[in-house]
């Protein structure tokens, strides 16, 4: 079976999506071909029988873009992109204000107005306005997947949606940022919280503003993504009680006896139906397995009535294990059109 993709950005995550696409003749026996990529500071990139990957690579310079490739004529504007594009999957990996989700959320919002399945690691669109673009897909006969937005490749949604079926899920709790964790991991064995930060951001898991992992923005808009996704609920990103770990006291993560401090986000679903959400560090026993998820790693553990608790656990990052999560989606799309 044979997928057209267009790529709407090409930082790290769809750069290697094409690198996994070129190094894989086929990827689950599909044969996914990349249409268009559009690029904000490289331009744009189209042929409707498929970019030449071999071609991009040797040719895309940081100070050319595409100008440089036979098909590399736009302007790198994605909504024209979306706009003209033959693909039959578009891929949204720019960016997103955390306020508004833009700009990735009116991409996602113009492909399935064109009724075009969308796969989207972006949080921000999917947290802010999940429910309206999962609304708009049904209207336009088209489906939006966003796996790659909890626990980059790790599967967390599917794994709950598919593997779980069945079982009723009452809540979830989980270690849902990689820099959190490396910077409590650091602290625990002697850094001061400046020091840790510093190093997560030199090995490239942190941001020049790492706020949104310290103060555990990152994990609040992933807890409402859980919420909303597998829970039912309609949440939004002010109702998630939200602490992050840059006020836990040094000393305190240092001289934990029983435990460790963890960046903990959460789910439950309240005695009266209604769903509520939280992330705060709590300090983990060691008989608990988050206790012992270390580094960038992330785990999840959802509280099930047929199996008691199930944990997930895996990379929480990264460009090539967050492209896998697209392929992931991808390979369900397809399935779901042979189901169909
Ligand atoms: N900044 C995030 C983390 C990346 O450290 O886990 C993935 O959302």
């Amino acid at each position: 079976m044979e997928y057209k993709l267009a790529l709407i950005g090409f930082g790290g995550v769809n750069r290697s999506l094409a690198e996994i696409i070129f190094e894989q003749e086929k990827f689950a026996g599909l044969d996914i071909k990349i249409v268009d990529i559009c690029d904000i500071q490289y331009g744009t990139v189209s042929n409707r029988l498929g970019i030449s990957l071999e071609a991009l690579f040797q040719q895309l310079s940081d100070s050319c873009g595409f100008a440089n490739l036979q098909d590399g004529a736009g302007d790198g504007d994605a909504v024209s992109c979306i706009e003209k594009t033959t693909a039959d999957i578009v891929v949204e990996a720019t960016y997103s204000n955390p306020k508004d989700g833009e700009p990735a959320l009116t991409h996602c919002r113009c492909a399935l107005e064109r009724g075009m399945n969308v796969v989207t690691t972006n949080k921000g669109p999917i947290a802010l306005a999940g429910g309206e673009l999962e609304s708009l897909a049904k209207r336009r006969g088209c489906t939006i997947r966003y796996e790659g937005t909890v626990m980059s490749g790790t599967p967390v949604l599917r794994f709950a949606e598919e593997n779980l079926r069945g079982c009723a899920i009452k809540a979830c709790r989980g270690i849902l940022n990689g820099t959190a964790n490396y910077v409590l991991g650091r602290v625990e064995h002697g850094l001061s919280m400046k020091q840790a930060v510093r190093e997560a951001q030199s090995m490239g898991y942190a941001e020049a503003n790492p706020d949104a992992d310290l103060r555990g923005w990152d994990v609040a808009l992933k807890v409402v993504i859980l919420a909303n996704t597998l829970f039912g609920a309609s949440l939004r990103f002010e109702d998630v009680r939200c602490a992050g770990i840059d006020t836990l006291d040094e000393q305190k993560i240092r001289e934990a006896t029983n435990g460790h401090w963890k960046l903990i986000g959460q789910v439950a679903q309240k005695a009266d139906g209604g769903v509520e959400a939280a992330v705060a560090p709590a300090l983990v026993p060691f008989a608990d397995p988050l206790s012992r998820v270390d580094g960038v790693t992330n785990a999840i553990t959802f509280a099930t009535d047929l199996l008691g608790d199930v944990s997930v656990q895996g990379p929480g990052a990264g460009r090539r294990e967050t492209a896998f999560a697209i392929l992931s989606d991808i390979v369900s799309l397809a399935r779901r059109s042979i189901d169909v």
